[in-house]
């Protein structure tokens, strides 16, 4: 069974959009875990590790009372539920560790295209179905604005057909579903991504070793994501130019080139992504022989 004491729990999404990219995470940091016959939990091989597949909506809560010590969750969710907690009066229900850079969406107006309604000036005294009821709130009351939420839980789009709304607030990402139901999508209200939340109570002692580990390895998938490893050849007098093109460069390797003098090897770790446009300013300063290799691990 769970040793809550000594091993970690994660609450990730059972299944939906974040799943397979949440475990791939994982995977990367190194985990290894047999799932069991029902699915909901796996159990980490490797590492104190056990995950709980839950539903997203429950990640908040099971953080917010130390049954998980880790959730990766939507900020949408993260978000929605941080202002339910709010209300109650609990202020720090979790913290947000990392944003991780994938799950993104956004949650935006929308309007149905022969609807009344086409702007948010317009809402006041209109209703707004949307299955994120605290965020919608939180901001009509930022702009001032009153109108009415109507909660749904999913499948929110059919709302205005239903007459039930007049306007819906809807996560977006491709933007497929507001047009098929020719909604048109208007203001956006929260930028979306999926990120890594921890709970409120310390990490006991005997668990807080591998968190860290566990945290550093996730600060090291998500810098290699984006890093490249760099050779070139380069005139010496060129080396200031070169580094002035690399973008979030660390201090270079500079290498001798066997019977060449006025030439050196420069290898760099880059921060960023490397475009062509970046490969060919580097040989328009005089770099020649340019590799662009990815990286697949670091350990800051
Ligand atoms: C979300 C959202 C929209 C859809 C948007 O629903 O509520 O319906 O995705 O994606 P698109 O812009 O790429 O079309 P989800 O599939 O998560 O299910 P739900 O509506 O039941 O929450
Ligand atoms: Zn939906």
């Amino acid at each position: 069974m769970i040793d809550k004491r000594t091993r970690i729990k994660i609450a990730i999404q059972k299944s939906g959009r974040l799943t397979a990219h949440s475990l791939e995470l994982l995977e990367q940091c190194g985990l290894k875990y047999t799932r069991d016959r029902d699915q909901l939990i796996g159990y980490g091989e490797n590492m104190p590790v056990d995950l709980l597949f839950v539903r997203d909506d429950d990640i908040p809560g099971l953080v917010r009372d130390d049954v998980c010590d880790l959730g990766i969750a939507g900020l949408n969710i993260v978000e929605e539920k941080r202002l339910e907690f709010l209300a109650d009066g609990i202020e720090q229900p979790y913290t947000q560790v990392y944003a991780l850079d994938f799950g993104h969406c956004r949650l935006s107006f929308g309007y149905p295209e022969d609807g009344p309604v086409q702007a948010i000036e317009q809402l006041p005294g209109k209703r707004i179905a949307t299955s994120y009821p605290w965020i919608v709130r939180d901001y009509l009351a930022s702009r001032d604005l009153q109108a009415d939420v109507v909660e749904f839980s999913g499948a929110v789009e059919i709302a205005p057909s239903l007459g039930r709304s007049d306007v819906i607030c809807d996560l977006v990402s491709t933007g497929t579903t507001m047009k098929a139901n020719r909604i048109r999508e208007g203001e956006t209200i929260l930028e979306s991504e999926c990120v890594l939340i921890k709970t409120p109570v310390d990490i006991p002692p005997e668990k807080l070793d591998w968190v860290d580990r566990l945290l550093q390895r996730i600060e090291g998938v998500m810098q290699v994501r984006e890093s490249k490893y760099i050779m070139m050849h380069a005139p010496k007098d060129a080396l200031a130019d070169i580094a002035a093109l690399l973008p979030g460069a660390e201090s270079p390797t500079v290498l001798p080139l066997e019977g060449v003098d006025d030439k050196v090897a420069v290898h760099v770790v880059c921060r960023e992504n490397i475009f062509w446009e970046t490969l060919e300013a580097l040989k328009a300063v005089g770099a020649s022989s340019v590799l662009v290799v990815p990286i697949e691990k670091m350990l800051a």
